[in-house]
Formats: C-alpha cells, sequence, structure tokens
C-alpha cells in the first residue's frame, strides 16, 4: 500500500510540497485547506499532471479531515506568513491559533502520524504542536534548518563556482535572525569553506543566509519562500518514509542536549522510520554555544508569550 502525506494549508508552500511528493512519487498527498475549492481545484490540477510525468501518485484536496484519516505524515503549512516589514514572530498569535485547531484535528484522525512542522515562527510553533499533540518527541519535527543550511549552499556554491553537490553546510539553532550558520562544518568537497575564502567573506554569506527569507520576502511583495522551503520540508518527508538515516539540521524537542532544556531549537538529527532517532551532538566552540544559547533565548521569548 502506498504511503499517505496530508499537507495542510493548500497555499504556496503547501502546494509546492504536493508537487514535490508526486513528482518523486513518494506518496499518496491529501491537500487540506479552510479554502473552499483550493485544495480540490490544486489537487485535481496536480493529479492531472501525473501521465505526463509518469508518477502515480493519487493527490486529493479537502475541506474535511476524514480524508486524511491514518496519514503517515502530516505536513503543517497552515498560516499566514510575512509580508515584507513583518518578522517571521509577527506572525505568532494568529498562526497559534491556527495550529491549535489543525493539530487537534489532524491528532483525531492520524493518531499515529509524524508531523513536519513549517508554520512560522517555527520554533515556537513546533513546540505548540508538539504539546498540544501529546505525541512524543521523535514524532514532532520542524522544518528550517534544511531550508537555512541550503540557502548558505547555494550562496556557497556561487561564491567558488562550484557544484552544489559538492557543499554541505550547516546552520543551528532558531529560524529567526539569531540562526547560527556553522562555518566550520561547512564544506566543499570536504574542505572546511574557513580555508577557501576570507573570513570577510564567509561573514557576509552567513549574514545573507540569516537574512535569506526576508531578501526573497522583498522581492516577492505578498508572500514568502515557497520553492525551497518546502523542497526542505520534503526531504524530511523523504527521510522518514524511507528510513534513510539521514542526518539533517532540524527544530526538535531539546532536553538537556546543547545545554538546551525543553525547548525546540534547530541542531544536526538523524531522520529514519521511527522519525527523530538520534540528536547529533557536535563541539561547539564557546562562540557557537554562546550564539547558540541566544537563538534558544530567542525561541524562549515567543513560547512564553503563547505559553507552550
Ligand atoms: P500561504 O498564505 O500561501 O498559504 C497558507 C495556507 O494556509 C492558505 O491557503 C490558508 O488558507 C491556509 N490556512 C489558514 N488557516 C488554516 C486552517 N485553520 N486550516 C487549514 N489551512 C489553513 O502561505 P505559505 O507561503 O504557504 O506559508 C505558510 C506558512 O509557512 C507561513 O506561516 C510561513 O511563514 C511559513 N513558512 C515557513 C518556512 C520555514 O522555513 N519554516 C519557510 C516558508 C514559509
Ligand atoms: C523563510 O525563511 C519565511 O521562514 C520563511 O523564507
Amino acid at each position: 500500500m502506498r504511503k499517505k502525506v496530508t499537507i495542510v494549508g493548500s497555499g504556496n508552500v503547501g502546494a509546492t510540497a504536493a508537487h514535490w511528493i508526486a513528482a518523486k512519487e513518494l506518496a499518496d498527498v491529501v491537500l487540506i485547506d479552510i479554502l473552499e475549492g483550493g485544495p480540490q481545484g490544486k489537487a485535481l490540477d496536480l493529479l492531472q499532471a501525473m501521465p505526463i510525468e509518469k508518477r502515480d501518485s493519487n493527490i486529493t484536496g479537502t475541506n474535511d479531515y476524514a480524508d486524511t484519516a491514518n496519514s503517515d505524515i502530516v505536513i503543517i503549512t497552515a498560516g499566514i506568513p510575512r509580508k515584507p516589514g513583518m518578522s517571521r514572530d509577527d506572525l505568532l498569535n494568529t498562526n497559534f491559533g491556527i495550529m491549535k485547531n489543525v493539530v487537534e484535528q489532524v491528532v483525531a484522525h492520524s493518531p499515529n502520524c509524524f508531523l513536519i512542522i513549517v508554520s512560522n515562527p517555527l520554533d515556537a510553533m513546533a513546540q505548540a504542536a508538539y504539546k498540544l499533540s501529546g505525541f512524543p518527541r521523535e514524532r514532532v519535527i520542524g522544518m528550517a534548518g534544511v531550508l537555512d543550511s541550503a540557502r548558505f549552499r547555494t550562496f556557497i556554491a556561487q561564491e567558488l563556482n562550484v557544484s552544489v553537490e559538492n557543499v554541505t553546510a550547516f546552520v543551528l539553532g532558531g529560524h529567526g535572525d539569531t540562526m547560527v550558520p556553522l562555518p566550520r562544518y561547512s564544506t566543499v568537497a570536504g574542505i572546511p569553506i574557513t580555508e577557501l575564502m576570507s573570513e570577510e567573506r564567509v561573514k557576509a554569506l552567513c549574514d545573507r543566509t540569516a537574512n535569506g527569507g526576508a531578501e526573497i520576502v522583498k522581492y516577492l511583495k505578498t508572500g514568502s519562500a515557497y520553492y525551497a522551503p518546502s523542497a526542505a520540508a520534503v526531504e524530511m518527508t523523504e527521510a522518514i518514509l524511507k528510513d534513510k538515516k539521514k542526518i539533517l539540521p532540524c527544530a526538535v524537542y531539546l532536553q538537556g542536549e546543547y545545554g538546551i532544556d525543553g525547548l525546540f531549537v534547530g541542531v544536526p538529527v538523524k531522520l529514519g522510520a521511527k522519525g527523530l532517532e538520534e540528536i547529533i551532538q557536535i563541539k561547539l566552540t564557546a562562540d557557537e554555544q554562546v550564539a547558540l544559547n541566544k537563538s534558544a533565548a530567542a525561541v524562549k521569548e515567543l513560547v512564553g508569550v503563547i505559553g507552550v
């Protein structure tokens, strides 16, 4: 039997995630939204691309959670996105209200699913989903680090005129201005980028990565990025569905790891059939730990506002 992935929110990120999943034939997809007609129309359109793409994923759109029953994975993208001048944090109260409603329905219909959270502000929404669902931490994972690292990898590849395939990079911390790109662990064919470019250029690329979301919002004006964010959520989905044991930076509930307790923060983890299978603890320098603590403090402040 094919796997079933529900995507809550059929807007830019949700619909594009459905596209990537179907194009890779990873699972059948249910798109659900409060908008009537939106998920149905997009799902039917995408379904009609399947004969051309030679893929057998079934894609359906709905406003009824009964159709999402027994999903293996539920990707939550419901919420409002940023507009120019807004930070991710400005979305806090609106998206928390949406998250409460969504998680209640998802848990009732797919009690054994894995939750991949995308809605912003990411770390606080992942924490809200974790607390509201009552799921173990292995089954609630936030998407941010894969996206932020992909942005960093893109900028490194451009700077050095090398294939993106040669570039690995890590970005830790919360999904906000305080995120922590780690140049020491970012490499081109195994060579740390600190050996390949000046300190000044490394810093410029780290800054551009931390502001990567805002750079796109400024161009788009009416919303935020969605191609790379949806591809990132689907990489996580694929790692779980195919039990890939893939090491990816994800927002997970820390219980003492990295000296942080009771908070969702982005760290390297292993994703496989059991969801979060391991938190990889790398040794940070004193400066990196300070930056990570500062990022965690920013998440803690938001989590405190919504009381989760
Ligand atoms: P969008 O506005 O295109 O789509 C959001 C969809 O959610 C809309 O179709 C809306 O009708 C739906 N929705 C609202 N309330 C709902 C509810 N109660 N139940 C079901 N659906 C509901 O926004 P977009 O661009 O798709 O972004 C979605 C969210 O993802 C935003 O909060 C955005 O900030 C966040 N995001 C997070 C990223 C990350 O790295 N974690 C990256 C990109 C976006
Ligand atoms: C991004 O980083 C808005 O969080 C979203 O593009």
